[in-house]
């Protein structure tokens, strides 16, 4: 009698070249934001995938909470969106800006197209959860493997400088992994930035982040962003039960030296005070668990990949302020754009390095409809917010009385935030009309006999109003 015979095992040669040879098409350095993503896509595309990860344990960190509406888009086109499935995530409708206890609220615009008006919508969340998510979903694909190792060096073909692959110290022990193209997505304090990028990321303040337990806050399902004699504070909810408070302080804080009780002392005696009283009692509370954890907020323009065999993107190449929560939402934009233009259509073989490189001067400008909106909207706002001078100062009373406008002068700027209009020029026009705005504020307020000086006085907020964008501007304009 014949039996049948056994079922073959499915035998998977490009399996066997990672685990075995450590050879991929694509070795992805990092998975956090943006290395998971690519990943993923690239792996969809048939690509054989390494990800590399020094530790594949939960993250526990107080960056990537808020996921704007852009970037959740961006996560669907990614197939990737079941991973703000089961985390607790909250949806975000839109903005409450409180200034000097005022409030304004802003929400997200109606998606275009939409005949029943449904609204765009955000996420927040734990980090860790939703990185864990990403990873699971790397872990699931056959064209991926993912190895825990922490990479130290780049390694190169010594005649032609094409990167060849990477070093790595696994438990202690070296190794090496190699890829027809190399991925540097290594995050905020990029190892391997320092040899390829020329700029250095510019860090004036530090996020302060403390998280609050059943905080009570004005608009729930809302970012919260309160405004007063200090640099702003954000309140989001991350949970059913968590809200995380990031206190921005500047560098040389007076109010936070040691002298006058450091941090703690700051945000007990002068941010607790201007925070709306619902939340004072949930905030003192998490001061006194004690637990404060702290994040440079850094600024890097962006700039064009010119290695040959690598490709360096999310926040080692650029980076923007935390304040508008935008650095996920370009980091998943980023990702669908490559995978794109890296695509077997468009790219046969990806150690053809010249038509690599060729694709990432075209991403370098593809992407900047979004990330330079995102990124020039990001510093300027901060700007105004921490306003520390009174030209600031007035822009920024400016921009508050833009906003209760309402109507286009809600719907633009929030719609630029929200990562869903992507042309700089809507930026500058709304940018400009608060700068209008502030000025108009400040000749109509002064007494007939004061005009004339207050009228020179708004030369002087134009001007700074121009310190403030153009540097940001020009900074996009570099290759
Ligand atoms: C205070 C603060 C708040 C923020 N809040 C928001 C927000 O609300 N919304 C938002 O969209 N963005 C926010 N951001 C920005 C956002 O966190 C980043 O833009 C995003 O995480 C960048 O993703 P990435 O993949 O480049 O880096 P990461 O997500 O940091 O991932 C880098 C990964 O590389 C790994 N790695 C590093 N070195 C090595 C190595 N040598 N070998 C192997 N692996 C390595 C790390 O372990 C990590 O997993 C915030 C940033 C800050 C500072
Ligand atoms: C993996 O790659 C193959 C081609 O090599 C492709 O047919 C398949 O769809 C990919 N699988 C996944 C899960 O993306």
């Amino acid at each position: 009698m014949l039996d049948s015979p056994p079922p073959s095992p499915i035998y998977d040669e490009r399996e066997e070249r990672r685990r075995l040879h450590h050879d991929a098409d694509v070795l992805v350095v990092g998975a956090g934001i943006a290395g998971c993503a690519i990943a993923v896509a690239l792996a969809n595309q048939g690509r054989s995938v390494i990800l590399l990860e020094k530790s594949l344990k939960e993250p526990d960190r107080i960056v990537g909470e808020l996921l704007q509406p852009g970037g959740v888009a961006a996560l669907k086109e990614l197939g990737l969106d079941q991973c703000l499935e089961g985390i607790d995530a909250i949806k975000v409708n839109g903005y409450d800006v409180i200034y000097y206890g005022a409030e304004v609220n802003i929400p997200y615009p109606a998606n275009a197209g939409s005949a029943n008006g449904t609204r765009a919508e955000g996420r927040s969340f734990h980090h860790g959860r939703f990185i864990q998510q990403l990873r699971a979903v790397a872990l699931r694909n056959k064209n991926i493997t993912v190895v825990e190792t922490t990479a130290t060096e780049i390694i190169k073909n010594g005649w032609t400088g094409e990167v060849l692959g990477v070093e790595c110290s696994t438990k202690g022990e070296k190794d090496y992994y190699f890829g027809h193209l190399t991925i540097i997505v290594d995050g905020y304090n990029s190892k391997f930035r320092k040899d390829y990028i020329k700029l250095q990321p510019v860090s004036r303040s530090r996020f302060w982040g403390i998280e609050l337990i059943d905080a009570e806050l004005p608009q729930p399902r809302h970012g919260h962003v309160v405004l007063g004699d200090g640099a702003p504070v954000l309140l989001y909810q991350i949970g059913t039960h968590e809200t995380r408070a990031l206190v921005d302080i500047p560098e040389n804080c007076e109010t936070a030296s040691v002298k006058n009780g450091g941090v703690k002392g700051h945000l007990r005696n002068v941010v607790m005070p201007s925070l709306p009283k619902c939340v004072q009692p949930s905030f003192e509370a998490a001061l006194d668990r004690g637990a404060l954890r702290s994040m440079p907020n850094s600024w890097l323009p962006p700039t064009t990949n010119k290695t040959p065999g690598m490709i360096i993107f999310g926040d080692a190449m650029n980076m923007r302020h935390p304040l508008t929560g935008g650095g996920m939402t370009v980091a998943f934009n980023d990702a669908v754009l490559l995978a794109e233009l890296l695509s077997p259509k468009n790219v046969p073989r990806l150690d053809d390095t010249k038509v690599v490189l060729k694709q990432m001067s075209t991403f370098h400008w593809r992407r900047k409809n979004l990330t330079s909106v995102i990124n020039i909207l990001a510093q300027a706002l901060y700007s105004l917010f921490a306003a520390d001078d009174p030209n600031l100062k007035a822009l920024q009373l400016g921009c508050f009385r833009y906003f209760q406008m309402g109507g286009n002068c809600i719907d633009g700027p929030v719609g630029l935030l929200a990562g869903i209009i992507r042309n700089p020029f809507v930026l500058f026009y709304h940018f400009f009309a608060v700068a209008l705005l502030a000025i108009w504020l400040y000749i109509q307020q002064a007494s007939l006999i004061a005009k004339p000086f207050a009228m020179a006085k708004g030369f002087a907020i134009f001007g700074t109003a121009c310190i403030v964008i153009f540097p940001y501007i020009f900074s996009e304009l570099r290759t």
